[in-house]
This record gives C-alpha cells, sequence and structure tokens, in this order.
C-alpha cells in the first residue's frame, strides 16, 4: 500500500471511531469538510516516510501521529479563513468551512479538531503492540505535536505574531508553518523509537522552505491551480518572504533550504527514495518553468508600458 492510501485508511478509521451517533451533525458534517477529501497530506506523509526509514516496529503508533497531525494542520486552516484571521472563501478548491456552514461552527470546528488529535492518540492507551517503550513514545508524541502547535513557538504563536506590530519575519514563518513540520519528522522518528534529533534538520529547512513556497504561490499562482485565492499576504499586509526577499530572492533561498534539506537526511536504508520524494515534492511547490514564465511575462509587461 503507498503511504498516501495508508493515511487515507488511518484517518478515515480514527473519525469514525470519534464521530459516533450523537455528534451534533452539522458539526460533524463541518469536521468533515475540512478534513476530506484534504490537501497535499504532507505532514504526515512526512511522518509517515521518517518512521518507516527508522525501521517502524508499530504502525499502529506511525499513523496515529500521521493523523495527529493532519487533524491540527487542518485546525489551523479553518481558523486561518476565518474573518477574524485571513478571511478566506476558498480552501483546497472548496467552500472555506465558515462560509459554507456559519463562524460559530467553524470556530468549534477547528476547536474539535485539535481535541480530536489527542483523542486519536490517546485511543492507543489500551492497545499493546509489540514494541519497546511503547508508553513512553505516546507521551513523546504527545509533547511533539503540542510543541508544534501551541506556544510560544507552534502555530498559535505564529498567528499571534500577526497581531503583534513589531515581528522578525522568520520567527513568525517558523512558528506559523516550521513548528509542524518538526513535529512531523520527530513525530516520526519517535513512533518508530529513533532519536528524534537526527531528523531535526530535515524538518526544519522543509517547514521553512514550505511557508516560502506558499508566499511565492501567493504571488505567482493562479485561484483556480492552487485553489485558495491569491494575493492575500499583500491584501492583508501579512509578512512575506517575497516581499522581503523579492520574488527571486525567495526562490533562491527556497532551493537552498530543499538542498538543505535533502542533504540533511540520515544515512538509512530508503534515504534516495526520501530525498527523492523532498525533490518531488519541491518541484510540486514552484515548479520552476511556471516561475520563470512568470518572470517573462513580468519583465515582457514592464517593456510594453515604457
Ligand atoms: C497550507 O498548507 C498552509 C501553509 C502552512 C503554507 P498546505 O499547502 O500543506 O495545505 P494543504 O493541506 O495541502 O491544503
Ligand atoms: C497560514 O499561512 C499557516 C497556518 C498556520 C494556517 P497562510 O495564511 O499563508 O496559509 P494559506 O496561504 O492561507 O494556506
Ligand atoms: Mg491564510
Ligand atoms: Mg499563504
Amino acid at each position: 500500500m503507498d503511504i498516501q492510501a495508508r493515511i487515507q485508511l488511518a484517518m478515515e478509521h480514527h473519525f469514525k471511531e470519534v464521530l459516533v451517533a450523537g455528534t451534533p451533525p452539522t458539526l460533524k458534517a463541518a469536521m468533515l469538510h475540512a478534513v476530506f477529501p484534504g490537501g497535499a497530506r504532507i505532514r504526515p506523509q512526512l511522518c509517515t516516510a521518517v518512521a518507516m526509514v527508522c525501521g517502524e516496529d508499530s504502525p499502529l503508533l506511525t499513523d496515529a501521529g500521521a493523523v495527529a497531525l493532519e487533524l491540527m494542520h487542518c485546525a489551523s486552516l479553518v481558523h486561518d479563513d476565518m474573518p477574524a484571521f485571513d478571511n478566506a472563501a476558498l480552501r483546497r478548491g472548496q467552500t472555506t468551512v465558515h462560509a459554507e456552514f456559519s463562524e460559530p461552527i467553524a470556530l468549534l470546528t477547528g476547536d474539535a479538531l485539535i481535541v480530536m488529535a489527542y483523542q486519536v492518540l490517546l485511543s492507543l492507551r489500551g492497545k499493546q503492540p509489540q514494541c519497546a517503550g511503547y508508553a513512553e513514545r505516546l507521551l513523546e508524541m504527545m509533547a511533539i505535536v503540542s510543541e508544534g502547535v501551541g506556544a510560544p513557538r507552534g502555530i498559535v504563536a505564529g498567528q499571534a505574531w500577526e497581531c503583534e506590530t513589531k515581528v522578525d519575519l522568520w520567527q513568525y514563518q517558523r512558528a506559523k508553518t516550521g513548528a509542524l513540520f518538526s513535529a512531523s519528522t520527530a513525530m516520526g522518528a519517535v513512533a518508530a523509537g529513533a532519536n528524534p534529533a537526527a531528523w531535526h534538520v530535515l524538518g526544519e529547512s522543509l517547514g521553512d522552505a514550505y511557508q516560502i513556497a506558499d508566499d511565492i504561490r501567493d504571488v505567482i499562482g493562479h485561484i483556480d491551480l492552487i485553489g485558495k485565492p491569491v494575493g492575500q499576504d499583500a491584501e492583508h499586509g501579512r509578512p512575506s518572504a517575497a516581499q522581503a526577499l523579492g520574488l527571486e530572492g525567495a526562490n533562491a533561498q527556497f532551493k537552498h533550504l530543499i538542498d538543505t534539506a535533502a542533504k540533511s537526511v540520515p544515512n538509512c536504508v530508503g534515504r534516495d527514495l526520501l530525498r527523492a520524494m523532498i525533490f518531488k515534492e519541491s518541484e510540486r511547490l514552484v515548479p520552476q518553468q511556471a516561475y520563470q514564465d512568470y518572470l517573462k511575462n513580468q519583465q515582457s509587461s514592464q517593456v510594453s508600458t515604457v
């Protein structure tokens, strides 16, 4: 089974366990809308891939960690799209949760998904997979996801920087996006009983690259291709890598971070596969031909207005 199919099955399994009879129907519909069919599922893929190359001995732990990460991510998007933040109407090519269901339901949907991430991890309590240090791993996984999401360095802190007058761009980006990537590699390693420190540079550089790519796409992308509105960073006055470094500077920094990520993969079976995955993902994030075409169009429209 490929990683995406495995993640899909695990997500569906945990939703069946949590959304039992008695859940308010609109909340249930909104939670499903926020998570399915979903986006690239990059964080659970990263977690699963790291666990596998670390010689995974408890797929149950890996899957629960992967699902918890994706639920936190989906929750952050539901809240981020609300009028109090980016006020976006489209996400992943479909209506955002607040636009489809209402603001109170969107707020509660985000909350419910955050709590569900812990429910997923806690659902493994009674199970006894045959691997050493199972309970300790589970506890560590809860700490990892908390670090990636809460204050002072996780998503919540990142979004809160938007309410400050003085913001360090890299601190902001690392918190709002990078922290959950660092959590993803650490989660995969811990689920497999391996040392998360060896995977730290990979998570951190991929996370940094990811938000820079998102900022570039916010400038060069098109709503039909990326499934969400573009030009948001300028519209809301958000600090962005494209604005701070210029498009070319941002693209150079993006490519540098991808190289750093690929080089950082520890020597292990599956190293080449993981590196290939990183380069493939990098091309999905910022297709270099589309980027060059955008620059050419910009240059020719500047020439024609002179
Ligand atoms: C979007 O994340 C928000 C950022 C942190 C940049 P993704 O690009 O991973 O979103 P989906 O899950 O694939 O839609
Ligand atoms: C948000 O960053 C990251 C989150 C923690 C939700 P953006 O606001 O740039 O993400 P998009 O562009 O809406 O996906
Ligand atoms: Mg946004
Ligand atoms: Mg963005």
